[in-house]
């Protein structure tokens, strides 16, 4: 596991959309602590023609622009011949779906390259020469790649070690062991009669951490059965 920062370059024809989700919480302090580094990259810049234009039509006819080889190629062509790469990853709906285990194995990598789609999608040229790992956020289609890029960026810097300070925490996730979290309360243990199981405030703590292994096994039984496979 790499103790080092880790370095994100996205390649997105928004480089703004990213301000927002990278400005807060856990990613901001993150970046703050030198565990990482998220360059965005502007793909029109890399664009050689006059208009820098990004797509064009579809070969064989169909609707829905398809983008161009030549940007991508040249951007992640740049950032290549500057560092090695773990991975270079495009988002896209039809690729396997993101899961935890996809994101604990990504956040033990140097250096990732995460392409954002848009339109109909890109050339399948530069899936077959240039991308490495494909993946989808879910079985629904987003306007573009952008919010599928912030929700893995998201999930896989909260796992670089020391980015969480209690480390624990990161290990009690849902799905951290196949199993949705337990369910959580705080102060106070009665509001309007809405009590707090009372084994939570038994102080006994090898029955509240049975307690809490039963209900997870009984939240994935009802709401996710297919994680018990
Ligand atoms: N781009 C559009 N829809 C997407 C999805 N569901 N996952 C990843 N990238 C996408």
């Amino acid at each position: 596991m790499y103790f080092s920062k880790m370095r994100i370059d996205i390649i997105t024809i928004f480089p703004d959309f990213f301000k927002g989700p990278f400005s807060h919480s856990i990613v901001k302090i993150a970046q703050e602590k030198n565990k990482v580094e998220i360059n965005i990259h502007d793909l029109r810049s890399h664009s050689t023609n006059k208009q820098k234009s990004v797509d064009d039509y579809q070969f064989g006819g169909g609707s829905g622009m398809v983008m161009n080889i030549q940007p991508i190629d040249d951007c992640i062509s740049k950032l290549k011949s500057e560092r090695k790469y773990d991975e270079i990853i495009y988002l896209t709906p039809d690729a396997p779906t993101l899961n935890q285990g996809t994101s604990n194995k990504l956040s033990s990598s140097k250096n990732l390259i995460i392409l954002c789609g848009h339109y109909k999608g890109i050339d399948q040229r530069i899936r077959d020469y240039l991308i490495t790992m494909e993946i989808s956020i879910g079985d629904y289609v987003l306007t573009g790649g952008e919010l599928a890029a912030a929700v893995l960026t998201d999930s896989i810097i909260r796992l670089i070690p020391g980015v969480i300070s209690d480390e624990t925490s990161a290990l009690s996730d849902s799905f951290q062991d196949n199993l949705l979290s337990y369910p959580i309360y705080t102060r106070p243990s009665d509001y309007k009669g809405w009590e707090v199981p009372e084994i939570l405030l038994s102080g006994n703590q090898k029955l509240i951490e049975q307690w809490r292994e039963d209900k997870s096994l009984e939240r994935t039984k009802k709401i996710r059965p297919d994680l018990l496979k």
